[in-house]
């Protein structure tokens, strides 16, 4: 056997102690390739240096017009489906009796091991990975937190927030906006949901950073030193769960989980499993929406110019962010039984990802899926936030955090302008900016 196959074999074995960096010479591949150049079959959009190096879009453009439901059968993640068309990633999406998420299946990312095969305490079961009727119990369990009311009484207190990170920004000088203002916000919110002190916000980022960095050598020379940081994740968050088990409930996420009969009893896995949904769900996604929004306004001067003269346009441009930026690139699920998508035969045990990236520039369904509107007719017309039972439970929270911020951005500053290149988390799963270099001139 080669030494690359070894390190293959390694990986698929669910060995924790596998080189991050040799996986990813493994698999190494030239980001800038043209996706036309090769077989059909070879195109294989979920390698993460193509979103490292944001050369995803026209992998998916032509899978999406010669092969929308497309199979690539060798990959760091091993064998599995693309679902690259907006009707058919919500077909598939709300079939979940057809197409598991199933933590024990495989689960709702692409990547990692054979669960069967993974060390347990390397295994993360989670509601987001559970079907129904696990899945419904234990969503119910935190819903209330998200609803309408909730939020309204929630958003004085991010404004108030918004506004002091707002008016703590340096002035003339270059400085990285996704630290400074769409990390700060979105990592108070969290400090809040969950009723932790706020001085330990920087932790709550920490451990979602480090999910998303987990395979990632600049971060991490092996998963498994990933997982030692979110051990610590769970014995921090094991003793609040304790905690308020023994006190009267209240309305914050520990205390939900820790009183409700359908999730009092989690084993630390699964407390860490769900706490990391929601610490990742809270934090990554309206993180990168906030960073994403500043980078298409400078991209595209004239909706700049068209948000300045009319900030009213803002409830709209919100979406059309979210859109544009598609923080979860993907959610993968596993086929429970033979069956067919867009005339494709999928077997039973196959893995499916659907792509929201891509069937949000789906041109048969988005007009000029390619631009950057601000002022578009139906601006939520679009699959960022998932279809059927597992439609983000958050989504209402991430736009209001957007709403606020843009809102408070320009009561403020004349132009928040991007000074150098972004750069992009190397990941296929979480679409996100990790730095953006920014001055806001007197
Ligand atoms: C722009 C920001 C956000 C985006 C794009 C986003 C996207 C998504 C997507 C795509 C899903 C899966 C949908 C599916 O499988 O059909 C999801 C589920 C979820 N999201 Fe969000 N999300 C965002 C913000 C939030 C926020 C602020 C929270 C709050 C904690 C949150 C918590 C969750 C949870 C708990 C789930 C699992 C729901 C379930 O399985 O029933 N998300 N999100």
């Amino acid at each position: 056997m080669s030494e690359q196959e070894s390190v293959k074999e390694r990986m698929r074995r669910g060995d924790m102690t596998v080189s991050n960096r040799e996986v990813l010479e493994a698999y190494a591949i030239d980001p800038q390739y043209d996706p036309y150049s090769i077989p059909l079959e070879q195109v294989d959009p979920a390698h993460p240096a193509l979103f490292e190096h944001d050369t995803l879009w026209p992998h998916f453009e032509r899978l999406r017009k010669e092969d929308p439901v497309h199979y690539t059968e060798d990959s760091m993640f091993g064998p599995y489906w693309s679902v690259t068309r907006y009707k058919d990633i919500m077909y598939v999406d709300t079939h979940h009796k057809i197409f598991s998420s199933q933590e024990r299946l495989g689960g709702i990312a692409l990547g990692g091991p054979p669960p069967e095969e993974t060390d347990e305490q390397y295994r993360l079961p989670m509601f987001i990975q559970e079907d129904p009727p696990k899945h419904d119990e234990q969503r119910k369990v935190v819903a209330p937190m998200f609803t309408p009311r909730n939020l309204a009484e929630l958003e004085p207190l991010i404004r108030e927030r918004a506004g002091h990170i707002l008016d703590n920004l340096p002035r003339n000088e270059e400085f990285n906006w996704v630290r400074a203002v769409s990390v700060e916000l979105t990592g108070q919110m969290l400090a809040t949901l969950f009723d932790v002190p706020q001085e330990d916000r920087m932790k709550l980022i920490h451990w979602s950073d480090t999910v998303s960095n987990i395979g990632n050598p600049d971060y991490f020379e092996t998963p498994e030193q990933g997982f030692m940081e979110l051990f610590q994740c769970l014995a921090y968050f094991q003793e609040y769960y304790e905690a308020r088990k023994k006190e009267e409930p209240e309305f914050n996420l520990i205390s939900m989980l820790a009183h409700d009969p359908h999730t009092n009893n989690m084993t630390p896995q699964e407390l860490l499993g769900n706490v990391l949904l929601l610490i990742v769900g809270g934090n990554d996604t309206t993180r990168n929406s906030i960073s994403a929004g500043v980078l298409a306004l400078n991209n595209n001067p004239d909706q700049y110019q068209k948000l300045m003269q009319n900030p009213g346009l803002i409830p709209k441009m919100v979406p059309e962010i979210v859109r544009w930026q598609s923080p979860v690139a993907h959610m993968a699920r596993t086929a429970l039984e033979d069956t067919e998508i867009g005339g494709k035969k999928i077997k039973k045990g196959d893995r499916v990802a659907m792509w929201y990236i891509s069937g949000n520039r789906d041109e048969t369904q988005i007009e000029n899926p390619n631009q950057f509107i601000i002022d578009r007719p139906n601006p939520r017309q679009h699959v960022s936030f998932g279809f059927g039972v597992h439609r983000c439970v958050g989504n209402r929270l991430a736009e209001m955090q957007l709403n606020v911020i843009w809102q408070e951005i320009m009561k403020r500053f004349p132009k928040v302008e991007v000074v150098g290149d972004p750069v992009y988390l190397q990941s296929s799963f979480i679409h996100g900016i990790r730095e953006l270099p920014v001055i806001i001139r007197d």
